[in-house]
């Protein structure tokens, strides 16, 4: 499904560019800065936490919702910063076109520009070495069709549009899959922090916690798999 004219282009208030469906009236990020958002909730609260906690070799990330490739990129400037070995597999239902890819101003921000359209312009559904420190495989399907690997992600960036949009993401079926597919000690970051959202996780098993949210939003949720 072609979305591109669904999309509207949107500055942040911390300078980052973000999109709009103006068919869902949803943001891809929190209007208070689609960088600042991504670097607590994901980067901050989920990667640095973990890499802290567990240094290995090698970290396995999986991604719901690719999006902009925000997410990825940030990741891959954490795994060059901290001479880290990151595989990242990601799933997105509606892939971006080229011209909205280059109206996104995160390459220039953070200045990676060039790793930002790689990661854009590698094959889908295939793993490809971005750089040594930079694995990633994007899956162009829906999240909820795919039978992930078992016991080999170590952390899981929830980033699907609200439940409100994508409900069967948020339900018990979906987590106890990505349950299954983390190694034990993973864990899960979501910006949701919905009352049937943290049901569906504990179902699943997962022991949850509440955490600051980035400006503009009070909590965020952060799920292990104990
Ligand atoms: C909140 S946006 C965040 C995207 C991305 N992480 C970013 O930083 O740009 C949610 C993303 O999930 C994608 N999405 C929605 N439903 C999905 C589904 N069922 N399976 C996979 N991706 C989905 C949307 O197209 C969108 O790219």
């Amino acid at each position: 499904m072609d979305i591109s004219k669904e999309l509207e282009i949107i500055i942040t208030e911390d300078g980052s560019s973000s999109l709009r469906r103006k068919d869902l009236g949803e943001g891809y990020h929190s209007t208070h800065g689609a960088i600042a958002e991504s670097e607590h909730i994901f980067i901050n609260s989920g990667l640095r936490y973990f890499h802290k906690q567990h240094p290995k070799k090698r970290i396995n990330i999986l991604e719901i919702g690719f999006g902009t490739g925000l997410n990825a990129i940030l990741s891959l400037d954490f795994a060059i910063s901290q001479n880290q070995e990151i595989y990242y597999e990601t799933v997105e239902k509606y892939p971006l076109n080229d011209d909205i890819i280059s109206s996104l101003n995160y390459g220039k921000i953070i200045g990676k520009e060039e790793d930002f359209l790689k990661i854009h312009s590698v094959a889908w559904n295939k793993e490809v070495e971005i750089n040594k420190n930079f694995s990633l495989k994007k899956i162009d399907s829906s999240a909820e069709e795919i039978n992930y690997k078992e016991d080999f992600f170590d952390i899981i960036y929830f980033d699907a549009f609200a439940p409100a949009f994508e409900e069967k993401l948020w339900q018990e079926t979906m987590f106890s899959k990505l349950y299954a597919s983390l190694k034990g000690k993973g864990i899960l970051s979501t910006y949701c922090c919905k009352g049937d959202v943290k049901r569906a996780l504990k179902s699943s098993g997962f022991i949850i916690e509440k955490l600051p949210g980035p400006k503009g939003k009070r909590e965020i949720l952060r799920a292990l798999k104990p």
